[in-house]
């Protein structure tokens, strides 16, 4: 068994509690998910969706994104509450030998989900994941008008490292600016430094 499968094996399903108090199941997408996780996409709003690059409302898209699944390139991590998908995240490796120390990372929640805690438990999973796999880096682009995405990731850590204008182009034809966000996975030398007692 690879490194990740065994962290994923050991770690998942995951049950954890929103903060009022909702028990919802974080665990890899399957390719059972398909239907649920177009209806979870369905639930956002088109704005919402910039970031994902593709038009997920699409079944044909997420037919494709099932079929090709494979955790080593990609993988998905799905909050589950009674067997619907009321968030996602996902944490894409780098095929490139020049950023293999890093890990690229995308959420969003349920709308009616959401400030409970969701965001933040599903960032800090994928974090965990990645850190145990000894990746250095995660970074997040983020479209510049999801002004809470801006607040959770530098709340965990990211720090806004370039502005790419008008990026991204949606279905419509509006174009974004995507902010680059990184946070550094490697432990900061000084609190290293004061651990050891020097
Ligand atoms: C960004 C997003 C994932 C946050 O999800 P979430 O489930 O609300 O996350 P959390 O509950 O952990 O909230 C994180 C912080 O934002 C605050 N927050 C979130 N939504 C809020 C709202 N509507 N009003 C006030 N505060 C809010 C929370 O209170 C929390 O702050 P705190 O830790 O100081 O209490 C969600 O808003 C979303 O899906 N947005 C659309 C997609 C997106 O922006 N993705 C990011 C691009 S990669």
């Amino acid at each position: 068994m690879n490194n990740l499968a065994a962290i994923l094996v050991k770690t998942y399903p995951k049950k954890v509690k929103l903060e009022d108090g909702t028990a919802i199941y974080l665990r890899p997408l399957l390719k059972d998910d398909e239907q649920a996780f177009l209806a979870y996409f369905r639930s956002l709003a088109p704005e919402e969706r910039v970031d994902l690059k593709e038009e997920v409302t699409d079944p044909k898209v997420i037919e494709n994104w099932m079929e090709t699944l494979d955790y080593d390139l990609m993988l998905p991590l799905v909050a589950l509450h009674e067997d619907r998908i009321v968030g996602a995240a996902s944490l894409r490796f780098s095929l490139s030998a020049w950023t293999r120390h890093q890990g690229q990372v995308n959420l969003s929640t349920d709308p009616r989900y959401r400030a409970k805690g969701l965001g933040t438990l599903l960032l800090l999973s994928l974090e965990e994941i990645a850190a145990a796999l000894g990746l250095e880096q995660l970074t997040a682009e983020v479209p510049q008008e999801l002004t809470k995405a801006f607040y959770l990731f530098e709340k965990l850590g990211f720090q806004k490292a370039a502005v790419l204008p008008g990026f991204v182009m949606d279905a419509a034809g509006r174009e974004s600016d995507i902010v680059l966000m990184i946070k550094s996975l490697m432990p900061d030398p000084g609190n290293l430094a004061q651990a050891q007692g020097n």
